[in-house]
């Protein structure tokens, strides 16, 4: 076994290189070559800490330490490889990283231990290139739909194809395994969000995680010339997004807190300033605590949009709806084991819902999970600007660690 020695920042650092170098930040879509070299990166790392390293059928990577006790379960840590567009360099990839170097002190420190414990990079968790989230821990658990594979990305590849590129690439070098089922789930991440900095706490101890649903609402409308075409003779797709996505934020406002409402995306063609466009795509994505008020939001879109098109002849709007994903609750004798860790290692700790998804609530739904947080400098994610300093990162590591070491030794 070589002998690795690496901080968490030195490798969020190495990890940030695999990314499109055309793009701010860090962009490292699902399959695509930039996830490839970072999930080739890892397998190596693997190895060099002596960890057995291989990949699944959907590229999520595992890396093993088979423990004493010979069980055919495993405690598994992880979390994300994949980014979104223009991403910062610790999302999904700190827990990761966390995982790894805490695997490897544990082993310096205390030899095998006696449950086996399983690290998963997993391919995507963030939906950011094919209208599908959570591939690899919904794989984990067995619960990836068959009709993912004819998906395309906005370039018009399919999953299937992408899918395979990638899957030769990585089996010319490393095996093929399947992952081992989970007896237990752990995975750390940024916050993402202002709670911790402002209350001045160093770990957030995830209690839940929201419920949210992600649509693409598509409008097809009359395409026609800008001037000669009067405004009462229009079927104008974009003005009609708006008025709907106007009349949906009116209602999510009076909803209020904790529910969100976000419209991220949005595609319009044919896109030229004298033209009526053709069609107007955007995403809708909302989350909520409390799943009825999704229902409800949910409905409300449907109807919105029927309406529109009873009032505008020509008009049509589809709705996908391609995610769908309930409030999960974590584990609470591993809220109460983090609380009691954070006292004994003396950091001040605060117990929280987490807006964001994470791995952890589809691995939830067949074992018990934990969920840490460490703070987000001014709370932002899902950007360049995503900063955790040094310090936290630390401490996030020292807590993770010592749940693991409970767990497995
Ligand atoms: C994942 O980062 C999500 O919550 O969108
Ligand atoms: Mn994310
Ligand atoms: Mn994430």
């Amino acid at each position: 076994m070589k002998t690795v020695n690496l901080t968490i920042n030195q490798l969020l650092d190495q990890i940030a290189q695999f990314t499109d170098p055309e793009t701010e930040g860090v962009t490292r879509l699902l399959y695509d070559e930039h996830w490839i070299e970072a999930q080739k990166f890892l397998l190596e790392l693997g190895q060099m800490i002596g960890l057995d390293s291989g990949f699944d059928q959907v590229g999520n990577v595992i890396l093993t330490k088979f423990g004493t006790a010979n069980d055919e379960s495993a405690i598994t840590i992880g979390s994300h490889i994949d980014s979104v567009v223009n991403a910062g360099k610790y999302d999904g990839i700190y827990g990761v990283a966390t995982a790894i170097i805490a695997i490897k002190e544990l082993l310096a420190e205390y030899g095998a231990p006696k449950k086996t414990i399983q690290i998963l990079s997993f391919c995507e968790e963030e939906g950011s290139r094919f209208p599908f989230t959570f591939t690899g821990s919904k794989n984990l658990i067995n619960q990836l739909p068959d009709d993912i594979y004819q998906l395309v990305d906005k370039t018009g590849e399919s999953f299937e194809e992408a899918q395979a590129k990638a899957i030769y690439a990585l089996k010319n070098i490393f095996p093929l395994v399947s992952a081992l089922p989970p007896t237990a789930y752990a995975e750390i991440h940024i916050e993402q969000g202002p709670v911790l900095e402002r209350l001045n706490k160093e770990i957030g101890i995830v209690t839940a995680i929201v419920a949210q649903k992600r649509f693409t609402v598509t409008i097809n409308g009359k395409n026609n010339h800008a001037g000669t075409t009067p405004m009462w003779l229009r079927v104008d797709p974009l003005k009609q997004a708006v008025k709907l996505i106007h009349q949906l934020e009116v209602i999510a406002l009076k909803i209020g807190e904790p529910f969100v409402f976000t419209v991220g995306e949005m595609a319009i063609s044919p896109n030229a300033s004298n033209v009526i466009p053709e069609q107007a795509k955007f995403s809708i994505d909302i989350r909520h605590t409390d799943e009825k008020e999704l229902l409800f939001f949910e409905e409300l879109i449907y109807k919105l949009a029927k309406t529109q098109m009873q009032e505008l002849a020509g008009l049509e709007i589809k709705i996908d709806k391609w995610t769908d994903v309930g409030t999960e609750e974590m584990n609470e004798t591993y809220i109460e084991a983090l609380q009691a860790i954070c006292k004994e290692k003396q950091l001040s700790f605060h117990l929280m819902p987490s807006g964001a998804g994470h791995d952890t609530q589809i691995v939830n739904r067949i074992a018990p999970t934990a969920l840490l947080f460490v703070p987000s400098v001014d709370g932002i994610s899902h950007s360049p600007q995503e900063f955790t300093t040094t310090e936290n990162l630390e401490k996030g590591k020292t807590v993770f660690k010592q749940f693991i070491y409970d767990l497995a030794y």
